[in-house]
C-alpha cells in the first residue's frame, strides 16, 4: 500500500505562509487537540502535493493539528467519503523531532483508533476502540512476532512493547517542507516526543 515521504517538497516561504494563516485563527474545534479547518492552507499547499501524482487529487477532508501528546494507532479512512489518501504537512514543533509511524497492517474498514491499555476515549471521526491492533483479526497483514525491538525502542516506548505484538513498519521524520503521503487505512501513530508539533493533515480520493 502506497507510503511515501517526499523531502524538501514545500518551499519554507509557504510553510511560513501557512502557519501564520493558522495563527490568524480565533477558534478551534478542540481545547486538546487545537484541530481547525485547512481554509486558505489548502490552496497553498495543494500544487506541491499534486504534482507527485497523476490523478487529481479530490479534496474530502482535513484539519489543521497541534498537540502535545502522541496520537494512539489510528486510520482515517471513511468509506462514504473514500478519502483513502492521506497528505500530512509538517509545519513546526519544539522540541526534540517526532517521527509519523506507519505500520505496515492495514485495517480496510471504517476509521478507528485503538486506545490500548488506556481508558477508552471519544473520537468523533477515528471511533475509539478498546485494546490493541492485534486483539482485532480483521487487521491485515500482521506478522505473528513480537515489534522489532529496535525500532520499538527508537520510536515507541511510550507504550509497552507487547501492544504493537504483530505489528512492523517504517517511521518518517516530522521534518518542516518535507510532505508525507500515504493510504489511510495503514495503521499509524505519532512517535515517542518531548514538546509540540503543529501540522496540516489532509485527507483526498484519488478516484
Ligand atoms: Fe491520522
Amino acid at each position: 500500500m502506497f507510503r511515501q515521504q517526499f523531502l524538501n517538497s514545500i518551499p519554507q516561504e509557504i510553510v511560513d505562509l501557512v502557519v501564520k494563516d493558522y495563527e490568524s485563527r480565533n477558534n478551534y474545534e478542540t481545547s486538546t487537540m487545537n484541530k481547525t479547518h485547512p481554509g486558505d492552507s489548502l490552496f497553498l499547499v495543494l500544487p506541491y502535493c499534486q504534482k507527485f501524482f497523476d490523478n487529481e487529487l479530490k479534496f474530502k477532508a482535513g484539519n489543521f493539528y497541534k498537540h502535545t501528546i502522541p496520537y494512539f494507532p489510528h486510520t482515517d479512512f471513511r468509506i462514504n467519503l473514500e478519502s483513502e489518501l492521506n497528505v500530512v504537512i509538517p509545519l513546526q514543533y519544539t522540541g526534540e523531532q517526532a517521527s509519523l509511524v506507519i505500520f505496515d497492517q492495514a485495517w480496510m474498514n471504517d476509521s478507528v483508533t485503538w486506545c490500548l491499555n488506556h481508558d477508552l476515549i471519544y473520537f468523533s471521526v477515528n471511533t475509539g476502540v478498546k485494546g490493541k491492533p492485534s486483539d482485532y483479526p480483521d487487521v491485515q497483514f500482521q506478522t505473528s512476532e513480537p515489534i522489532d525491538e529496535h525500532f520499538y525502542f527508537k520510536y515507541l516506548t511510550h507504550e509497552d512493547r507487547d501492544l504493537y505484538f504483530g505489528m512492523s513498519g517504517v517511521a518518517f521524520p516530522f521534518q518542516p517542507t518535507s510532505i508525507m503521503a500515504f493510504d489511510n487505512r495503514l495503521i499509524h501513530c505519532t512517535s515517542k516526543f518531548k514538546g509540540e508539533k503543529l501540522g496540516l493533515s489532509l485527507r483526498f480520493s484519488l478516484k
